[in-house]
């Protein structure tokens, strides 16, 4: 089967190295992919954002399945394009995209369902998201409805935060994306990221995750995409990870069916596990980046298999093996990033990192011969081993095998579960 990853982070990489492995692919493409990606995948120079490009590339292909990345084609229509031209895909339509696409949205789900969830307001002015604040107080949580690349959330700790947050979006910091505003209860506890495969009608667990979003050692510094992640995440345990299906997904996937808007594809719960529970903060319709790189590395079963089953509605009788041991990513960004970075510089040593350590790359290019840093996250240097410790321990060294004096990486991915 003919197979194209749309989209070309680390997370991408990941899916195509995996999605490579299935005896079931016999081609695979990625559009547009990266200098890493190019190893396992064909590279078609399309942008994840042009749909109609997409379309024509996979009917002149005759592409079977395409697998779509990142959220902004989901979002904007890419598998409602793809369905109307007769080509399978894994991902939601927009209308189930939405989940990601609008917070207020997913807030008004989960009070109609039930779903466990920060208290909340939508507002689409700002002196009534004001008076909300005046009412509730600090500390307070101030975000832009749509999609804002991840910087639309600003956790206000003084009312002069939250007004000013306010005033930042409606005066159009995020664009269309803050048309409307969401203010939320700040909630107390450990973050986890929960993956499911979702068929429309039955959800699949995957593995949970844990990111590090801020920029530097400690958790300090602005939010990135992702620092870094491993997998398992000691906190979401058996139980937790059972009251996270019943109480959150199964019922997302139930009210998403019963609002005429069946989920298909994977479903990304950003969770607060807090002293009242496991509380949604958020969802992504798509794989986590990095998170995917950990998830990839300790899945045993055919990725591929379990993404058209999640697309063509097979999921209820299906199941995963995954490793025991735990796995663990590092990213390598470029200096300055999440702020301004340099572009160009030159990626050498990759060839002296062993077998046994995964580099899944991002922001890079293949260029003569020479991998080049195109992005702020470049890397994602992936390893699995006994231990969480154990595993750092090879990330590292194989960080340390790289030589890019122009990138940097957090020195402490791993520590809530090296700690415990
Ligand atoms: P989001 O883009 O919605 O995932 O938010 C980005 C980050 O902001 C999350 O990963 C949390 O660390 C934090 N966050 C968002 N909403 C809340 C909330 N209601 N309470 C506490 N932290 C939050
Ligand atoms: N690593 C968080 C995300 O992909 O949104």
């Amino acid at each position: 089967m003919k197979v194209l990853v749309v989209g070309s982070g680390g997370r991408e990489h990941a899916l195509c190295w995996a999605i490579a492995a299935s005896p079931l692919c016999t081609k695979l493409y990625c559009a547009p992919g990266n200098g890493g990606i190019a190893r396992d995948a064909e590279c078609v120079p399309l942008a994840a954002d042009d749909l109609d490009g997409i379309i024509g590339f996979c009917n002149d292909n005759a592409i079977d399945f395409v697998v779509v990345g990142p959220e902004g084609p989901l979002v904007a229509g890419l598998v409602d394009k793809l369905a109307a031209a007769g080509i399978m895909a894994f991902g939601p339509r927009a209308n189930a995209a939405v989940l990601e696409g609008s917070k207020g949205f997913t807030k008004d789900l989960c009070a109609k369902y039930g779903i466990p969830t920060a208290a909340y307001g939508r507002f689409n002015n700002a002196a009534s998201a004001k008076a909300f604040v005046a009412e509730k107080g600090a500390p307070i949580v101030v975000k832009a409805d749509g999609l804002a690349a991840g910087k639309g959330v600003i956790m206000a700790e003084t009312m002069d935060e939250a007004l000013a947050a306010i005033d930042d979006i409606f005066g159009g910091r995020f664009g269309a994306a803050g048309a409307e505003v969401v203010i939320e209860e700040w909630l107390i506890g450990e973050e986890a990221s929960f993956f499911a495969l979702v068929d429309g009608k039955h959800a699949l667990a995957l593995a949970a995750a844990q990111d590090h979003k801020r920029v530097g050692d400690g958790d300090t510094g602005p939010n990135t995409g992702g620092m870094g992640a491993y997998s398992p995440a000691p906190v979401i345990t058996d139980e937790i990870a059972a009251q996270v299906m019943e109480r959150i997904i199964n019922p997302t996937v139930k009210a998403m069916e019963a609002e005429g808007r069946p989920f298909r594809g994977v479903l990304f719960a950003g969770l607060m596990i807090t002293d009242k529970g496991p509380q949604l903060i958020e969802y992504n319709t798509r794989f986590g980046d990095p998170e995917c790189q950990v998830l990839m590395m300790r899945l045993k079963s055919d990725i591929l298999t379990a993404l058209i089953a999640a697309a063509d509605g097979h999921l209820a009788n299906f199941d995963l093996r995954w490793h025991d041991q735990p796995a663990l990513t590092v990213v390598m960004a470029a200096d300055g990033y999440p702020g301004e970075y340099q572009k160009g510089t030159e990626i050498r040593g990759l060839e002296k990192v062993g077998d046994d350590v995964q580099v899944f790359h991002a922001g890079t290019a293949l260029k003569d011969g020479k991998i080049i840093a195109t992005g702020g996250r470049v890397l994602a240097v992936t390893a699995m081993a006994e231990t969480v410790a154990e595993a750092q321990k090879k990330a590292y060294a194989a960080i340390d095998a790289i030589d890019w004096p122009e990138g940097f990486c957090r020195r402490d991915i791993g520590w809530r579960a090296i700690g415990r």
